[in-house]
């Protein structure tokens, strides 16, 4: 058992309907690689992801498949999502669908203790209704509608009309959370990043908070309101609760104490549900709030938003078929600035993938080893005396180490990557200095030699280090190859930008190209 410090992460928990797009993927892949980086780093780490299985959109996709929605989501669980995990080698804690019974009955007590603390009251209701949300839209979010849709008022979102609804509702007293919501984001100036998520919902909050419907009568698929049978509890209400309830909220109060508060990663879409329902929902509870929220962008498919029902859907085993689950957690979260906007395309996948990985980091691995081998039998040689351009390198991945670590902190992968990759360029760039195929030629330049190869197998050692959270395959393979004893992952990230780690002597094998030429159709 880890004896640092807490480290608990979510994915928002997907609606299964919709198959996994490489969107959702983007979300898993970048939770993944933090909670790896912490795991390895030695802090208590939680990684939890799961599904949204009740709602309006569910019942719907399960009557027009003519089956039972428990039959469903249980079919889409076991045939796309959970398969999903295992094609981005994601490394979750746990899985929570909103279906299990440790989940619906710790609902209920949940909506119960906030009736009970008087936040909950009936009302009537009457809005516009958008089922691809789950959600009453705000004015700003309301259009008129074009074409097939014309006289309608269409959700600006997923362009389909809106339907008016009109119901008696239980709702939560969220206006009176105003200024304890705005207290927080001025006394946690980092509860909601980046700065632009946070300045936005700032705004939305201080533009004044109206009470929430969280109850529905019109349908029943859903954890019914424990005071009232006839209705079932808002499918939002019930989805945040996951977090609480997958960590023992109710029924493992040492497990809770241990995990929560969670750090959320969520796409901005979802922004406002976690920095303002979900914090307001914990304060009523008398809950801590979460210990943050991160925002991060939309992946866009030829200038929109990808989504599947705009028919711009990817799925995530279209690009790991190609170039592998390595790659593709390399790609998205190296190339997007995580925070922002990216866009992708097929042509940009495939020209970092042979720079990057297969010309810059590949080819480093391949061509050091094989260099041991030849010159060394393959045996890592004795460092001798260094120059500055050797102490040049180890500056480098000790400060690269640093910078990656900082930026893990900040949730920017991205930034980590770019920190790290300097010792990749560095080395390409230190080798063909140093030309050692030029020193083998010269007996009495073989200490220099050694040298020369011990500094590219033990930045390589480092590389393999804190890459490892960000490609778990390949820096295996690097591992086994430099002939390190132990687990990868055992290896102490915050450690890994020390020199001299790598022991002379150690028997290195020579390695298969760690991302391989690609056949694209
Ligand atoms: N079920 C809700 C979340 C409940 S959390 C308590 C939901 N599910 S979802 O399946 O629609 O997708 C949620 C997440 O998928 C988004 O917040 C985002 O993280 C990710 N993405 C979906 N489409 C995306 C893009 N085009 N780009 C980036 N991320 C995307 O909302």
């Amino acid at each position: 058992m880890s004896t640092g410090q807490s480290f608990y992460i979510t994915t928002p928990i997907y609606y299964p309907s919709d198959l996994p797009h490489i969107g959702h993927g983007y979300t898993t892949v970048a939770v993944d690689a933090l909670a790896r980086w912490h795991r390895q780093a030695g802090d208590d780490t939680w990684m939890l992801t799961g599904t949204d299985e009740h709602g309006q959109k569910m019942l719907r996709a399960a009557a027009a498949n003519g089956v039972t929605p428990q039959e469903w989501v249980d079919r889409l669980v076991t045939e796309s999502w959970f398969p999903l995990l295992r094609t981005l080698d994601v490394a979750n804690d746990d899985f929570i669908r909103t279906t299990q019974p440790r989940h619906e009955e710790r609902v209920q007590e949940f909506v119960k203790a906030l009736y009970d603390r008087g936040y909950i009251y009936a009302g009537e209701y009457e809005a516009l209704y958008c089922v691809g949300c789950e959600e009453f839209k705000p004015e700003a979010e309301i259009v008129d509608g074009t074409g097939a849709f014309e006289g309608l008022k269409v959700c600006a979102i997923h362009s389909k009309p809106l339907e008016l609804l009109q119901e008696k509702n239980y709702f939560f007293k969220l206006s009176e959370f105003q200024d304890k919501l705005l207290e927080l984001y001025k006394t946690e100036p980092d509860f909601v990043r980046p700065e632009s998520a946070r300045n936005e919902v700032v705004s939305f909050v201080r533009s004044g908070l109206k009470d929430l419907s969280i109850s529905r009568s019109a349908f029943d698929w859903g954890i019914t309101v424990p005071w009232d049978p006839s209705h079932v509890i808002y499918v939002w209400v019930d989805a945040l609760l996951n977090y609480a309830t997958a960590v023992g909220y109710g029924t493992d109060p040492a497990q809770f104490e241990r995990r929560w508060p969670a750090y959320h990663v969520v796409g901005k879409d979802i922004l406002r549900f976690h920095a303002v329902i979900w914090p307001a929902m914990l304060m009523a509870a008398g809950l801590d709030v979460p210990r943050g929220v991160f925002a991060h962008g939309w992946l866009l498919v030829g200038g929109e938003k990808m989504s599947k029902s705009k028919l711009t859907g990817i799925a995530p085993t279209e690009i790991t078929d190609v170039f592998g689950s390595d790659a593709y957690r390399f790609y998205f979260l190296s190339a997007i600035a995580f925070g922002q906007d990216g866009s992708f395309s097929w042509e940009d996948l495939s020209a970092r993938y042979q720079a990057e990985l297969a010309n810059g980091f590949g080819n480093l691995a391949s061509r050091t080893t094989a260099m041991i081998e030849k010159y060394f039998e393959g045996v890592v040689p004795p460092a001798s005396e260094d120059t500055d351009g050797d102490r040049e390198i180890q500056r480098i991945v000790a400060d690269a180490a640093t910078g990656a670590d900082a930026a893990m902190e900040r949730f920017r992968p991205d930034e980590a990557i770019a920190a790290i990759w300097t010792i990749v360029d560095a080395l390409n760039g230190y080798i063909t200095e140093n030309a050692p195929w030029a020193l083998a030629k010269d007996p009495a330049q073989r200490p220099r030699l050694g040298t020369v190869l011990y500094t590219a197998a033990e930045g390589l050692r480092a590389l393999a280090v804190l890459l490892s959270p960000f490609m778990p395959e390949a820096t295996q393979k690097l591992w086994i190859a430099l002939g390190h004893a132990g687990r990868l992952q055992d290896q102490p990230l915050r450690e890994a930008g020390a020199w001299g780690v790598l022991v002379p002597g150690t028997s290195v094998n020579g390695i298969a190209p760690l991302f391989p030429r690609v056949e694209q159709a």
